[in-house]
C-alpha cells in the first residue's frame, strides 16, 4: 500500500489525475461533504475501476500482463500497467488503496470497498462479466448489512470493516456503461438500435444511484463513458466506419455522446430527488478524447 499523505482536496479534485485534465460539472451545493474529507470510498464499475474482482474470480494473474506492475511491482489484477484513477483518488484522500470486494486474500474494507469487476455492464446481457451494476449493489447491500456483526466480533475483524458512519460519510464512484454499448456494437444490433436502448440503461444506472442513496449515501462521483470510437477494438472492427479528424470512429463517438447526454440530464433530475446528495458528473469523455488527439497513432489501449 503506498502510504502517502496527501493533503485532502477540495473539489474540483483532479490535481492528482497527472494525465487527465477531467473536467468535473458541480451542478449542486456541495451540502454532504463541505472539506472533500472522505473516510472510506464505494465504487461502482467495470475494468476501468477494477482493482482485482475480475481476476480474483476467474483467474489468477498473469505475470506477462501489466495488471498494476508497474506501480505495485506485481500484479495486482488492475486493467493497467499501474495504478488507475480511483487509486490516485483514494491517495489523494490519504486512504489505503481499495480492496476488490471479490477477493478473499487478504482484503481489508476499513475504508471502503471496490465491488467494480471488469467486464461488468449496467443491465445489458452478453457482457463478460456477470457482474452487472445490479449484483453489484447487492454485493454493497450485503457488506453495509454484514459489516457491523463482523466488527463486533472485535480483534483483528473490527479493523478490516468499515465504521457504520463511513457509509454515509464516504464517497461512492462509479464508472459504468461502456460494456453496455460495446455489447451491443459486438452483436448485430445497429447503431441506431444501440442508441435507442441507451434511455433504459441510463434510467436504470441512476435508479441504483437512488436506492444506494437510501442506505445513506450523501456523495457521489460518476464518470461518464470514454470515447468508444477511439479504441482500437472497435477501429479493427468496423474499419469501414467514418473517421475524424482525430481518426476515431464518429458514428460510434456519436452513440456515446448521446449516453453522455441522457446520463447528465437524468442526474440533474436525480438531484431534485435526493437534495441532500452532492451528485458530480465527471466528463471522463472530454478528458479521454484529447488524449487520442495527442496521441492519435498510437495504439490507444481497450481501456480508454
Ligand atoms: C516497487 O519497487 C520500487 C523499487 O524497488 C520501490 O521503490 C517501490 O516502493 C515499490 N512499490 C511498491 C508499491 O511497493
Ligand atoms: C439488508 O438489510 C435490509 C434491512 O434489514 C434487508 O431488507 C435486506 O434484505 C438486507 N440485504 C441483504 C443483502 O442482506
Ligand atoms: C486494515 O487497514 C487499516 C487501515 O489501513 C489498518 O489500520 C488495519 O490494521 C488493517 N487491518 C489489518 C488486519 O491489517
Ligand atoms: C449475427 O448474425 C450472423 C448472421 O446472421 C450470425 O451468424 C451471428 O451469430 C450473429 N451474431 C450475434 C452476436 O448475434
Ligand atoms: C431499487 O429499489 C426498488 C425498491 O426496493 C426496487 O424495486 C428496484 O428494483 C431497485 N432498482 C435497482 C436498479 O436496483
Ligand atoms: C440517438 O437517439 C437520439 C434520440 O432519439 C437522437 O437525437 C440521436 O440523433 C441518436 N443518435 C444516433 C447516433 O443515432
Amino acid at each position: 500500500m503506498g502510504s502517502l499523505s496527501l493533503t485532502k482536496f477540495q473539489i474540483p479534485l483532479v490535481s492528482s489525475f497527472v494525465l487527465l485534465s477531467i473536467v468535473a460539472t458541480i451542478l449542486n451545493p456541495v451540502t454532504a461533504a463541505k472539506q472533500c474529507d472522505f473516510p472510506a470510498i464505494f465504487s461502482f464499475g467495470a475494468s476501468n475501476a477494477d482493482t482485482g474482482g475480475l481476476a480474483a474470480s476467474f483467474y489468477p494473474y498473469s505475470p506477462k500482463k501489466p495488471y498494476g506492475e508497474t506501480y505495485f511491482n506485481r500484479s495486482t489484477g488492475r486493467y493497467s500497467d499501474g495504478r488507475i484513477i480511483l487509486d490516485f483518488i483514494a491517495q489523494s484522500f490519504g486512504i489505503p488503496f481499495l480492496s476488490a470486494y471479490l477477493d478473499s486474500l487478504g482484503t481489508n474494507f476499513s475504508h471502503g470497498a471496490n465491488f467494480a469487476v471488469g467486464g461488468s455492464t449496467i443491465k445489458t446481457a452478453g457482457g463478460s462479466s456477470p457482474f452487472s451494476l445490479g449484483i453489484q449493489y447487492s454485493h454493497f447491500e450485503r457488506l453495509k448489512n454484514t459489516s457491523q456483526f463482523i466488527s463486533s466480533k472485535g480483534g483483528v475483524f473490527a479493523t478490516l470493516m468499515p465504521k457504520q458512519e463511513y457509509f454515509s460519510e464516504a464517497l461512492y464512484t462509479f464508472d459504468m456503461g461502456q460494456n453496455d454499448l460495446t455489447a451491443g456494437f459486438m452483436s448485430n444490433k445497429t447503431l441506431q438500435q444501440v442508441n435507442a436502448s441507451i434511455p433504459d440503461i441510463v434510467q436504470s444506472f441512476t435508479s441504483t444511484i437512488k436506492n444506494i442513496s437510501n442506505f445513506g449515501a450523501k456523495s457521489f462521483w460518476i464518470h461518464n463513458i470514454g470515447p468508444l470510437g477511439c479504441l482500437s477494438s472497435i477501429l479493427t472492427n468496423f474499419r469501414s466506419a467514418e473517421r475524424d479528424n482525430n481518426g476515431c470512429a464518429k458514428a460510434y463517438n456519436e452513440v456515446v455522446q448521446f449516453f453522455n447526454q441522457n446520463l447528465k440530464e437524468a442526474l440533474a433530475k436525480l438531484r431534485k430527488d435526493i437534495p441532500l446528495a452532492a451528485i458530480t458528473y465527471v466528463d471522463i469523455y472530454s478528458a479521454k478524447y484529447s488524449l487520442s488527439a495527442t496521441q492519435r497513432n498510437m495504439d490507444l489501449s481497450f481501456h480508454m
